[in-house]
């Protein structure tokens, strides 16, 4: 007949029995797809609005350009608008407008030109910040840019570290332009409401 176990037995067997039944739940938790979050449990508190203004150098010519043509279409070149020419470009954002103020971040993406009749980009970027407490979060573009117009809109999409849920619109209107070439200044204020 078979003997009664005995108590240490009966005990380790409910710690087995416990810890397994812990580590499934944990596992069934991880493996979550979906789940509804207050928030508070991402730490997030408020939604604020933040007006960031700072200038935007777009160095397209001389030794060292932050703005270069990556792409062009066989048309490009002959188009009034330069339809198709496509710009990678990790230009330096400053607080004042003079190039050697102090950098608060870099504009770093594409622009291309998108219309075949008016001097019209397509924006796509992030202003990824490195000032202050700023410094590591960005904001993302995503807009049309009339450059020739006197104030832009862009929308801001996105963001990321103390930007996150960001949405806003950046308004950009050159402060100096270089017709010969082609470098510029942009003035930037952006607006976000962002936690
Ligand atoms: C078009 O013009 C750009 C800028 O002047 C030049 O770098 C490029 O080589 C030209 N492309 C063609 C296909 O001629
Ligand atoms: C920004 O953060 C980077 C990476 O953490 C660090 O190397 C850099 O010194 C910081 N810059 C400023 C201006 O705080």
């Amino acid at each position: 007949m078979a003997r009664a176990a005995s108590l240490p037995t009966l005990i380790s067997t409910f710690f087995i029995i416990i810890t397994f039944l812990f580590s499934t739940s944990i596992n069934a938790e991880n493996h979550h797809f979906f789940q509804n979050l207050s928030p508070a449990s991402i730490g997030l508190k408020r939604e604020k609005l933040s007006h960031l203004h700072f200038y935007f150098h777009d160095i397209v010519s001389g030794r060292n350009p932050t703005a270069v043509r990556v792409a062009e279409a066989d048309v490009t070149n002959s188009s009034s608008t330069l339809f198709g020419a496509t710009v990678m470009i990790d230009d330096p954002l400053t607080v004042q407008p003079e190039i050697s103020s102090k950098l608060v971040g870099r504009a770093q993406g594409i622009y291309a030109s998108a219309s075949q009749t008016e001097a019209g980009l397509l924006m796509v970027l992030n202003f990824a910040f490195m000032e202050g407490k700023y410094n590591g979060s960005t904001l993302s573009v995503l807009g049309r840019n009339m450059v020739f117009s006197t104030v832009r809109e862009l929308p801001i999409v996105g963001g990321s570290g103390l930007f996150r849920f960001a949405r806003g619109y950046a308004q950009a209107r050159t402060h100096w332009f270089d017709l010969k070439t082609g470098d510029a200044v942009v003035e930037y204020n952006a607006y976000v409401f962002h936690y």
